[in-house]
Protein backbone atom coordinates (compact mmCIF):
# COMPACT_ATOMS: atom_id res chain seq x y z
CA UNK A 1 0.00 0.00 0.00
CA UNK A 2 0.76 3.44 -0.39
CA UNK A 3 0.46 5.55 2.66
CA UNK A 4 -0.04 9.57 2.51
CA UNK A 5 1.23 10.75 5.69
CA UNK A 6 -0.26 14.21 6.51
CA UNK A 7 0.87 15.78 9.93
CA UNK A 8 3.66 13.54 9.66
CA UNK A 9 5.87 16.33 11.87
CA UNK A 10 4.06 16.06 14.91
CA UNK A 11 4.47 13.70 17.95
CA UNK A 12 1.81 11.45 16.57
CA UNK A 13 2.77 11.48 13.04
CA UNK A 14 7.03 10.78 14.05
CA UNK A 15 5.28 8.05 15.63
CA UNK A 16 3.37 6.59 12.73
CA UNK A 17 6.41 7.09 10.62
CA UNK A 18 8.52 5.21 12.40
CA UNK A 19 6.09 2.48 13.38
CA UNK A 20 4.83 1.91 10.08
CA UNK A 21 6.67 -0.35 8.15
CA UNK A 22 6.21 -2.79 5.45
CA UNK A 23 4.32 -0.29 2.95
CA UNK A 24 5.60 2.97 1.58
CA UNK A 25 4.74 5.72 3.66
CA UNK A 26 5.02 9.62 2.00
CA UNK A 27 5.03 12.09 5.09
CA UNK A 28 4.14 15.53 4.76
CA UNK A 29 4.51 18.62 7.07
CA UNK A 30 2.80 21.86 6.89
CA UNK A 31 5.96 23.56 5.16
CA UNK A 32 5.22 20.67 2.30
CA UNK A 33 1.15 20.80 1.97
CA UNK A 34 -0.73 23.81 3.93
CA UNK A 35 -4.08 22.12 4.58
CA UNK A 36 -5.60 25.40 4.29
CA UNK A 37 -4.98 25.73 0.71
CA UNK A 38 -7.05 23.24 -1.51
CA UNK A 39 -4.70 23.56 -4.42
CA UNK A 40 -1.89 22.55 -2.42
CA UNK A 41 -3.54 19.51 -1.07
CA UNK A 42 -5.06 18.55 -4.21
CA UNK A 43 -1.84 18.38 -5.78
CA UNK A 44 0.15 16.34 -2.76
CA UNK A 45 -2.74 13.78 -3.23
CA UNK A 46 -2.87 13.64 -6.99
CA UNK A 47 1.17 13.50 -7.25
CA UNK A 48 1.45 10.56 -4.80
CA UNK A 49 -1.64 8.64 -5.50
CA UNK A 50 -2.19 7.14 -1.98
CA UNK A 51 -4.10 3.93 -1.17
CA UNK A 52 -4.53 5.46 2.06
CA UNK A 53 -4.28 9.25 3.83
CA UNK A 54 -4.03 9.41 7.74
CA UNK A 55 -4.71 12.81 8.50
CA UNK A 56 -3.13 13.61 12.03
CA UNK A 57 -2.45 16.97 11.42
CA UNK A 58 -4.06 19.80 12.97
CA UNK A 59 -4.39 22.72 15.41
CA UNK A 60 -3.90 21.04 18.70
CA UNK A 61 -3.11 24.01 21.14
CA UNK A 62 -6.62 23.74 23.14
CA UNK A 63 -6.60 27.20 24.47
CA UNK A 64 -5.18 28.51 21.36
CA UNK A 65 -7.49 27.40 19.74
CA UNK A 66 -10.13 29.02 21.84
CA UNK A 67 -7.57 32.32 21.32
CA UNK A 68 -8.23 31.79 17.66
CA UNK A 69 -11.16 30.43 16.46
CA UNK A 70 -10.87 31.98 13.11
CA UNK A 71 -7.32 29.70 12.75
CA UNK A 72 -8.37 26.75 14.59
CA UNK A 73 -12.09 26.21 12.23
CA UNK A 74 -9.49 27.25 8.83
CA UNK A 75 -7.26 24.44 10.09
CA UNK A 76 -9.31 21.76 11.79
CA UNK A 77 -12.28 22.03 9.79
CA UNK A 78 -11.88 23.67 6.53
CA UNK A 79 -8.57 22.02 6.20
CA UNK A 80 -9.94 18.88 6.99
CA UNK A 81 -12.47 19.03 4.41
CA UNK A 82 -9.63 20.02 1.96
CA UNK A 83 -8.36 16.89 2.29
CA UNK A 84 -11.62 14.51 2.01
CA UNK A 85 -12.98 16.57 -0.99
CA UNK A 86 -9.21 15.58 -2.26
CA UNK A 87 -9.38 11.95 -1.47
CA UNK A 88 -13.02 11.73 -2.56
CA UNK A 89 -11.74 12.70 -6.17
CA UNK A 90 -8.61 10.27 -7.04
CA UNK A 91 -10.59 7.62 -4.55
CA UNK A 92 -8.30 7.22 -2.15
CA UNK A 93 -9.02 5.69 1.36
CA UNK A 94 -8.93 8.32 4.02
CA UNK A 95 -8.00 7.62 7.97
CA UNK A 96 -8.95 10.96 10.44
CA UNK A 97 -7.15 11.51 13.78
CA UNK A 98 -9.83 13.05 16.00
CA UNK A 99 -10.50 13.34 19.61
CA UNK A 100 -12.23 12.80 22.94
CA UNK A 101 -13.26 16.26 23.19
CA UNK A 102 -16.26 16.13 20.56
CA UNK A 103 -17.53 14.97 23.95
CA UNK A 104 -18.87 17.25 26.73
CA UNK A 105 -17.66 15.22 29.39
CA UNK A 106 -21.31 14.90 31.21
CA UNK A 107 -21.41 11.33 30.43
CA UNK A 108 -21.07 9.45 33.75
CA UNK A 109 -19.18 6.14 32.52
CA UNK A 110 -17.40 5.83 28.82
CA UNK A 111 -18.40 7.12 25.99
CA UNK A 112 -19.44 4.67 22.66
CA UNK A 113 -18.94 6.03 19.25
CA UNK A 114 -22.61 6.11 18.83
CA UNK A 115 -22.86 9.18 21.72
CA UNK A 116 -24.21 12.33 20.44
CA UNK A 117 -21.44 15.18 20.14
CA UNK A 118 -21.25 17.72 21.84
CA UNK A 119 -18.14 19.48 22.30
CA UNK A 120 -17.56 22.78 25.11
CA UNK A 121 -14.46 24.43 23.58
CA UNK A 122 -13.54 25.58 19.88
CA UNK A 123 -10.56 23.02 19.74
CA UNK A 124 -13.31 20.13 19.95
CA UNK A 125 -16.37 22.19 17.97
CA UNK A 126 -14.16 22.49 14.46
CA UNK A 127 -12.60 18.86 15.07
CA UNK A 128 -16.73 17.82 15.74
CA UNK A 129 -17.44 19.46 12.55
CA UNK A 130 -14.59 18.06 10.82
CA UNK A 131 -15.81 14.99 11.37
CA UNK A 132 -19.82 15.83 10.38
CA UNK A 133 -18.58 17.08 7.40
CA UNK A 134 -15.98 14.50 6.32
CA UNK A 135 -18.57 11.85 6.87
CA UNK A 136 -20.49 13.44 4.35
CA UNK A 137 -18.05 13.54 1.59
CA UNK A 138 -16.24 10.13 2.28
CA UNK A 139 -19.00 7.91 4.03
CA UNK A 140 -16.91 5.22 4.32
CA UNK A 141 -13.94 7.04 5.94
CA UNK A 142 -12.34 6.29 9.15
CA UNK A 143 -12.37 8.26 11.92
CA UNK A 144 -10.11 7.59 15.14
CA UNK A 145 -10.86 9.07 18.08
CA UNK A 146 -8.26 9.43 21.15
CA UNK A 147 -7.04 11.16 24.02
CA UNK A 148 -4.01 12.57 26.24
CA UNK A 149 -1.01 11.48 23.84
CA UNK A 150 1.80 11.23 25.27
CA UNK A 151 5.43 9.84 23.06
CA UNK A 152 8.41 11.49 22.33
CA UNK A 153 8.95 14.21 19.57
CA UNK A 154 6.00 16.58 21.14
CA UNK A 155 5.00 18.78 24.08
CA UNK A 156 3.31 16.04 26.37
CA UNK A 157 2.12 15.76 30.03
CA UNK A 158 4.74 13.16 31.16
CA UNK A 159 7.55 15.42 30.44
CA UNK A 160 5.91 18.69 32.01
CA UNK A 161 5.47 16.96 35.31
CA UNK A 162 9.01 15.03 34.85
CA UNK A 163 10.91 18.66 34.70
CA UNK A 164 8.57 20.13 37.25
CA UNK A 165 9.37 17.65 39.34
CA UNK A 166 13.14 17.38 38.59
CA UNK A 167 12.93 21.19 40.58
CA UNK A 168 10.01 21.11 43.30
CA UNK A 169 9.33 19.51 46.14
CA UNK A 170 5.54 19.81 45.58
CA UNK A 171 2.75 20.04 42.26
CA UNK A 172 -0.71 20.83 42.45
CA UNK A 173 -2.72 19.06 39.68
CA UNK A 174 -6.26 18.80 38.29
CA UNK A 175 -7.97 15.64 39.56
CA UNK A 176 -11.33 16.65 38.58
CA UNK A 177 -10.66 15.69 34.69
CA UNK A 178 -10.85 12.19 33.77
CA UNK A 179 -9.56 10.77 30.40
CA UNK A 180 -7.08 7.98 29.02
CA UNK A 181 -3.70 8.49 28.53
CA UNK A 182 -2.51 7.29 25.18
CA UNK A 183 0.86 6.32 23.55
CA UNK A 184 1.66 7.82 20.41
CA UNK A 185 3.32 4.23 19.48
CA UNK A 186 0.61 2.23 20.69
CA UNK A 187 -1.43 4.24 18.62
CA UNK A 188 0.41 4.12 15.59
CA UNK A 189 0.40 0.59 15.52
CA UNK A 190 -3.50 0.42 16.00
CA UNK A 191 -3.43 2.66 13.43
CA UNK A 192 -1.64 0.73 11.06
CA UNK A 193 -3.34 -2.51 11.65
CA UNK A 194 -6.91 -0.62 11.20
CA UNK A 195 -5.62 0.32 7.85
CA UNK A 196 -4.81 -3.00 6.70
CA UNK A 197 -7.89 -4.60 8.03
CA UNK A 198 -10.29 -1.87 5.71
CA UNK A 199 -11.53 -0.40 8.75
CA UNK A 200 -14.22 2.08 8.54
CA UNK A 201 -16.74 4.52 10.94
CA UNK A 202 -15.69 5.87 13.94
CA UNK A 203 -13.23 3.73 15.85
CA UNK A 204 -12.24 5.04 19.98
CA UNK A 205 -8.54 4.34 20.54
CA UNK A 206 -7.29 4.47 23.45
CA UNK A 207 -4.67 3.13 25.97
CA UNK A 208 -6.94 0.86 28.29
CA UNK A 209 -8.23 2.21 31.64
CA UNK A 210 -8.77 5.43 32.86
CA UNK A 211 -7.32 8.35 35.14
CA UNK A 212 -7.55 11.78 36.26
CA UNK A 213 -4.75 14.35 35.39
CA UNK A 214 -3.45 13.84 39.23
CA UNK A 215 -3.53 10.07 39.29
CA UNK A 216 -1.54 10.27 35.86
CA UNK A 217 1.00 12.68 37.78
CA UNK A 218 1.09 10.68 40.63
CA UNK A 219 2.37 7.45 38.42
CA UNK A 220 4.57 9.38 36.16
CA UNK A 221 6.48 10.74 39.59
CA UNK A 222 5.92 7.09 40.97
CA UNK A 223 7.86 5.51 37.74
CA UNK A 224 10.36 7.47 37.51
CA UNK A 225 11.30 7.59 41.34
CA UNK A 226 10.61 10.78 42.26
CA UNK A 227 9.48 11.88 45.71
CA UNK A 228 8.13 15.15 44.65
CA UNK A 229 4.51 15.60 45.93
CA UNK A 230 1.71 15.68 44.28
CA UNK A 231 -1.35 17.69 45.31
CA UNK A 232 -5.04 17.60 44.22
CA UNK A 233 -6.51 20.71 42.90
CA UNK A 234 -9.15 21.93 40.78
CA UNK A 235 -10.38 23.03 37.58
CA UNK A 236 -12.17 26.23 39.48
CA UNK A 237 -8.54 26.88 40.59
CA UNK A 238 -6.81 26.35 37.92
CA UNK A 239 -8.62 28.33 35.35
CA UNK A 240 -7.66 28.14 31.58
CA UNK A 241 -9.16 29.96 28.53
CA UNK A 242 -10.78 26.56 27.26
CA UNK A 243 -12.76 24.36 29.77
CA UNK A 244 -11.78 20.92 29.30
CA UNK A 245 -14.72 18.35 29.52
CA UNK A 246 -14.89 16.65 33.25
CA UNK A 247 -14.96 12.90 31.85
CA UNK A 248 -14.12 11.89 28.22
CA UNK A 249 -12.96 8.16 28.48
CA UNK A 250 -13.11 6.44 25.61
CA UNK A 251 -14.86 3.04 25.65
CA UNK A 252 -12.70 0.42 24.03
CA UNK A 253 -16.20 -1.55 22.36
CA UNK A 254 -15.59 -0.40 19.22
CA UNK A 255 -11.94 -1.09 18.75
CA UNK A 256 -13.00 -4.68 19.99
CA UNK A 257 -15.23 -4.68 16.86
CA UNK A 258 -11.87 -5.06 14.28
CA UNK A 259 -9.97 -7.31 16.94
CA UNK A 260 -8.19 -5.04 18.63
CA UNK A 261 -7.49 -3.97 22.11
CA UNK A 262 -4.73 -1.43 23.54
CA UNK A 263 -2.45 -2.36 26.98
CA UNK A 264 -3.26 -0.62 29.83
CA UNK A 265 -1.74 3.10 30.21
CA UNK A 266 0.52 2.71 32.90
CA UNK A 267 2.72 -0.07 30.79
CA UNK A 268 2.90 2.36 28.55
CA UNK A 269 3.98 4.95 30.30
CA UNK A 270 6.47 2.80 31.88
CA UNK A 271 7.56 1.68 28.23
CA UNK A 272 7.49 5.99 26.83
CA UNK A 273 10.03 6.64 30.33
CA UNK A 274 12.34 3.59 28.91
CA UNK A 275 12.43 5.13 25.18
CA UNK A 276 12.52 8.42 26.95
CA UNK A 277 15.75 7.71 28.97
CA UNK A 278 16.85 5.52 26.29
CA UNK A 279 16.84 9.06 23.49
CA UNK A 280 18.38 11.52 26.38
CA UNK A 281 21.51 8.55 26.76
CA UNK A 282 21.87 8.65 22.88
CA UNK A 283 21.49 12.59 22.88
CA UNK A 284 24.35 13.18 25.64
N1 LIG B 1 -2.19 15.66 21.57
C1 LIG B 1 -3.28 15.12 22.11
O1 LIG B 1 -3.36 14.94 23.34
C2 LIG B 1 -4.44 14.70 21.25
C3 LIG B 1 -5.60 14.20 21.88
C4 LIG B 1 -6.66 13.79 21.09
C5 LIG B 1 -6.57 13.86 19.71
N2 LIG B 1 -5.45 14.36 19.12
C6 LIG B 1 -5.40 14.45 17.65
O2 LIG B 1 -4.31 13.67 17.22
C7 LIG B 1 -3.74 14.24 16.04
C8 LIG B 1 -2.24 14.36 16.23
O3 LIG B 1 -1.99 15.21 17.34
P1 LIG B 1 -0.50 15.59 17.78
O4 LIG B 1 -0.56 15.88 19.24
O5 LIG B 1 0.45 14.58 17.24
O6 LIG B 1 -0.31 16.97 17.01
P2 LIG B 1 0.95 17.97 17.04
O7 LIG B 1 2.13 17.32 17.66
O8 LIG B 1 0.46 19.28 17.56
O9 LIG B 1 1.27 18.13 15.49
C9 LIG B 1 0.38 18.81 14.66
C10 LIG B 1 0.69 18.46 13.22
O10 LIG B 1 -0.24 19.17 12.40
C11 LIG B 1 0.48 19.84 11.39
N3 LIG B 1 -0.24 21.04 10.99
C12 LIG B 1 -0.68 22.06 11.77
N4 LIG B 1 -1.26 23.00 11.02
C13 LIG B 1 -1.19 22.55 9.72
C14 LIG B 1 -1.61 23.07 8.48
N5 LIG B 1 -2.23 24.25 8.37
N6 LIG B 1 -1.37 22.35 7.35
C15 LIG B 1 -0.73 21.15 7.43
N7 LIG B 1 -0.30 20.60 8.58
C16 LIG B 1 -0.54 21.31 9.71
C17 LIG B 1 1.83 20.16 12.01
O11 LIG B 1 2.75 20.40 10.94
P3 LIG B 1 4.08 21.34 11.14
O12 LIG B 1 4.68 20.95 12.45
O13 LIG B 1 4.93 20.93 9.97
O14 LIG B 1 3.61 22.75 11.10
C18 LIG B 1 2.10 18.87 12.76
O15 LIG B 1 2.60 17.87 11.89
C19 LIG B 1 -4.50 15.53 15.81
O16 LIG B 1 -5.49 15.31 14.84
C20 LIG B 1 -5.15 15.84 17.13
O17 LIG B 1 -6.35 16.57 16.96
C21 LIG B 1 -4.38 14.78 19.86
Amino acid sequence: MRILLIGATGMLGKALLRKWTGDEVIGLGSAQADIRNPQQVEKSISETKPDWIILAAAYTDVDGCELNPQLAAAVNTRGAVNVATAAARLPAKMLFVSTDYVFDGKKPSPYEIDDPRNPINVYGKTKAEAEERISRILPECSIVRTSWLFGPGGKCFPDTILRLAAGRKEIDVVDDQHGCPTYTFDLADSIVRLCRSGAHGIIHCTNEGECSWHEFACEIVRQAGFDTKIKPTSSEKYVRPAERPRYSVLSASSLARWGLGMRPWQRSLSAYLAERTRDLNTAS
